[in-house]
């Protein structure tokens, strides 16, 4: 069968930073920034990125372009049949994972861009957005039809391929996408009190950082970069051989960065235009779903001209971000079924469609009907965003890394990183010096933390 690539650089690099930007960079970055110490924490989080980030992302890129194959196909290639090959079957069943419960928060996000854009908000007392959202999850209908039109979407771009799919709808969303930021950010530092919230978010505060800072850092750096669970490298599959990889990666990492610190820009300037402590503002869906829709409304004028159109540009963009991440995530399925079963694109793509069908229906379903279902004290959403964010993605990304600096051939990976000698790559033995001892010992130090086990030694 024919394996379609990217038609140009620029669409590769926007696809892919289309899977990396996504709902971590609004609902967790910007409150982790001004709770962990501002500025001290930006800089601690380059660094992740810079250390273990570009080095994993950069072997994930090599393993995927050098394949031109399916996450699990790609592993098994480079790994000769040994049992490194389970790596990549690992990432694929994790980037599954999380699309279960990803995308039932990408109907969310539709269904708040729908409430704004017909003024729903206007005059509800402050208290009552948290009975708004508790009382629509736990709808067993309203959040599963979104879900399902969400999922459509999602079905409609990957069989349409990846140039005319993929590619595409990145030219298109991820621009719309830095548009929609960069005007959110712009009226919201021009409120009254804006400085405040700049301050917050910006002024570094080393005594804030201590080593769950770093930890925190580290974590959020693998889960935005999008790392170990397959995208990347299914991404990189269809990169042409001219593509530079280093290059590509930094390109990712700077726009996600850029679009992580820009969210704070929008978010902050307006809580303390309220006078809110941001400390009360929570994080995930209680910043996004419940504190920020009222503090939208406060800041800009309940029910005006201007609350409806900051409103509903915010939950669309975090529509699109969603969108963007989650078409990468059922990609790595699809990819993987269409080529390892051996059957056409559309027919893989709808097996993937169906069991996010069903996954994600349950997961949307553990707010309602189904909250009772409890497995370690855990709703099946919870599971799932768990077993996957906490155990599975450090576990793979400190796997991808001993394996690309200590078993993957030295030459070929430096041969693929400078497109078969065409480039320059002075920055090789920092790399490998990375991978080899830096970043398995970072990760490993993240999943312990992650698991649970420094606070119960605490
Ligand atoms: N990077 C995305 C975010 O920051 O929301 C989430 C994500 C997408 C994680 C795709 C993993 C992934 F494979």
């Amino acid at each position: 069968m024919e394996r379609e690539n990217f038609g140009s650089k620029i669409g590769a690099i926007l696809a892919a930073a289309g899977s990396a930007v996504g709902l971590g960079n609004v609902w967790r970055f910007p409150i982790e920034t001004g709770e962990n110490g501002g500025a001290a924490f930006i800089i601690i989080y380059v660094l992740c990125i810079l250390l273990l980030g570009l080095p994993i992302m950069i072997s994930e890129f090599l393993i995927g372009r050098y394949t031109h194959a399916n996450t699990a196909g790609a592993f098994r290639i480079v790994s000769n049949g040994s049992p490194w090959k389970w790596v990549g079957r690992m990432g694929v069943f994790t980037g599954w994972f999380i699309m279960c419960y990803y995308v039932v928060v990408g109907g969310w996000t539709m269904h708040y861009t729908f409430l704004s854009v017909t003024n729903a908000f206007y005059e509800v007392p402050a208290s009552r957005y948290e009975d708004i959202f508790n009382h629509f999850v736990a709808n067993p209908w309203a959040p599963t039809l979104w879900l399902f039109l969400f999922i459509g979407i999602i079905h409609f771009v990957i069989t349409r391929g990846v140039q005319s799919g993929i590619e595409k709808s990145a030219k298109l969303m991820m621009p719309t996408l830095f548009a929609i930021t960069i005007f959110l950010a712009i009226c919201s530092v021009t409120l009254p009190g804006a400085s405040q919230g700049i301050e917050f978010l910006l002024r570094p505060d080393w005594s804030k950082v201590d080593s769950t800072t770093i930890l925190e850092a580290m974590g959020q750096a693998f889960y935005s970069l999008s790392l170990a669970m397959g995208c990347l490298c299914t991404y990189a599959s269809y990169f042409d051989k001219q593509t530079p990889l280093a290059k590509s990666a930094l390109n990712v990492s700077v726009i996600d960065t850029l679009i992580a610190i820009l969210a704070g820009f929008i978010i902050f300037p307006s809580v303390f235009n309220i006078g809110m402590n941001p400390n009360d503002v929570g994080v995930g869906a209680g910043l996004t779903f419940i504190s920020l829709p009222n503090v939208f409304q406060q800041a800009l004028g309940d029910g005006s001209f201007l609350a409806v159109v900051f409103s509903t540009a915010f939950y669309f963009l975090l529509f699109v971000a969603a969108l963007t991440s989650a078409i990468s995530l059922h990609e790595v399925a699809t990819a993987y079924v269409t080529e390892e079963f051996k059957m056409s694109r559309k027919k893989g793509a709808t097996i993937v469609t169906l069991t996010v069908l069903v996954l994600g229906a349950l997961c949307s379903l553990s707010f309602g009907p189904l909250s009772g279902v409890k497995l370690f004290d855990r709703n099946i959403f919870s599971l799932f965003d768990d077993l996957s964010g906490r155990i599975l993605l450090p576990l793979g990304g400190m796997l991808i890394s001993i394996f690309a600096g200590w078993v993957l051939d030295r030459k070929l990976y430096r041969d693929e990183l400078s497109n078969g000698g065409d480039m320059k790559t002075p920055y090789f033995k920092l790399l490998v010096f990375s991978l080899r001892y830096i970043a398995p010992l970072a990760i490993a130090l993240v999943f312990l933390d992650q698991i649970g086990v420094f606070a119960f030694l605490k």
